[in-house]
């Protein structure tokens, strides 16, 4: 049984899944493979893009999608994860989560009659990644080039750091001391990386980092679930914001990448955001290019 957890879930297919992601975005690709097939989409935080781009894409797939939120479910009321996992699993196909605990998802996996996907925990969001890596793909036109990113290093970080390693694509965390992405992903990221040629690097000094970059990517420095911590965040992350200024250190053709929700005069500003280099409307939109490309290499007959 083939889940997605994480991004090394996907570490021998993920060239595979962004080409046919390509395929899907031009329009062509096999009509309805999805037929009949049903997408349980199980919500504990909130979403716009990943609901709506799972959903459109089981609907474009000829399947049923099947949006559940967790307040809703006997879940929400104490039934037990596993327990959760093994009546629903009986009724579909395939089964999105997006939890609070990684380790949930892990539970709900170990538990399941078939393939479950991660719509985002605390430790990963690897559909953003490949919807990034897309993105990408199509500016930039091939991996060989440098990603810079700038702020916390979150659940898109981590999945970043394994999708940039397994592409051999270089990719750069600048965030302050303390904002480290998750040390055991990193160290399987470095190793990865020594195969696949790609250097990374986690460090402090943003500017210097910055310089020549090809892709600028950022996140919020509050993610869902780290709301208590916001004041001290929004403090000990000051210098990592992407702005004119620092744009200007990267290469002139560099690309502004956000996989949203956005916070304007935090972690980017609004002249960045929606200025000339910025893709991220872009990017949002391979969510749903992706996800189609990832649901049928999954669920597909
Ligand atoms: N980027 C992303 O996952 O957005 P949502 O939280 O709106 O799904
Ligand atoms: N790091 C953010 C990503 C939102 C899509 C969060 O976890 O809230």
């Amino acid at each position: 049984m083939q889940h997605v957890l994480s991004v090394l879930d996907i570490q021998d297919q993920i060239s595979d899944i962004l080409k046919q992601a390509q395929i899907f975005k031009q329009g062509h690709g096999t009509v309805e493979p999805l037929k009949g097939k049903t997408l349980a989409m199980v919500f504990e935080k909130s979403s716009t893009r990943t609901r709506i781009s799972f959903e459109v894409a089981m609907y474009q797939l000829g399947g049923f999608p099947l949006y559940l939120s967790t307040s809703d479910l006997q879940l929400g009321r104490g039934e037990i994860i596993e327990d959760t996992s093994r009546a629903m699993t009986r009724y579909v196909d395939g089964v999105m989560i997006r939890a609070r605990e990684h380790q949930d998802v892990v539970k709900f996996s170990r538990n399941s009659r078939v393939p479950v996907i991660n719509g985002l925990t605390n430790l990963e969001h690897p559909c953003q990644a490949l919807a990034d890596m897309l993105t990408i793909l199509e500016r930039k036109g091939s991996f060989k080039v440098k990603m810079v990113y700038v702020g916390d290093g979150n659940n898109v970080v981590n999945s970043l750091l394994l999708a940039t390693a397994l592409l051999g694509m270089d990719f750069t965390v600048a965030c302050p001391p303390g904002y480290e992405p998750d040390p055991e992903i990193t160290k399987e990221a470095f190793k990865i990386a020594e195969k696949t040629g790609s250097t990374l690097e986690v460090t402090p000094h943003v500017q210097k980092a910055v310089k020549g970059a090809d892709v600028l990517y950022t996140d919020v420095w509050v993610s869902m679930g780290d709301e208590e911590e916001a004041d001290q965040r929004l403090k000990d992350l000051q210098a990592y914001q992407i702005n004119s200024e620092l744009l200007k250190l990267a290469d002139p053709e560099a690309v502004v990448l956000h996989c949203l929700p956005a916070v304007r005069d935090q972690e980017i500003t609004e002249e960045v955001l929606n200025g000339p280099q910025s893709a991220v409307w872009d990017q949002a939109e391979n969510r749903l290019h992706a996800q189609k490309a990832l649901l049928y290499f999954l669920l597909k007959d």
